[in-house]
């Protein structure tokens, strides 16, 4: 077992889950606030100058998890671990945000898919190394095919 304490919660323009854009094509453009604890505020030092985070944090609000499940991007069943569904053994989510600015311990940021109060685990700078060419987007870009 580990345990795991929120550095802070995320400001969001969701209040429910049906209101976060999902599907093919969906765009997370959505404004919100990474508030940060103060407690931490000293390790968002030199955060700046990152244009995007990686933002680690919790599905709160799920309840159980499915080993198989049908995305909305797609209508056939995949793996738990090929999707980005809430609804996994540890309910943790991954989301990269824009960087807008900073204000204290408050991180203003493009780009968010979660509900409002989800709670966050951790930050860490996004830097993406593997070119474009090598990426392969599996059953989502057959879906994209298709569609
Ligand atoms: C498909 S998941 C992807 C989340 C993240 N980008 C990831 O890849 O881990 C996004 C959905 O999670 C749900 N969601 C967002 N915040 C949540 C929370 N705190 N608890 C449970 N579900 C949440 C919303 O329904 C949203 O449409």
């Amino acid at each position: 077992m580990f345990s795991m304490q929120a550095i802070g919660y995320v400001k969001s323009p969701y209040k429910q889950a049906r209101e976060v854009p999902k599907g093919l094509g969906a765009k997370h453009e959505a404004e919100g606030v990474l508030e940060i604890f103060p407690e931490f505020e000293l390790g968002l030092t030199d955060i700046e100058g990152f244009s995007h985070l990686f933002v680690i944090w919790v599905f709160d609000r799920s309840e159980r998890f499915e080993l198989l499940g049908t995305p909305p991007s797609d209508n056939r069943p995949h793996g738990v671990f090929a999707t980005r569904s809430p609804r996994r053994p540890n309910p943790i989510g991954l989301t990269v945000v824009e960087l807008l600015r900073r204000e204290g311990s408050r991180l203003h940021v493009r780009g968010v898919d979660m509900l409002d109060g989800t709670p966050i685990l951790d930050l860490k700078p996004y830097l993406s190394s593997v070119p474009p060419e090598q990426l392969r987007r599996g059953w989502l870009a057959e879906a994209e095919a298709r569609a």
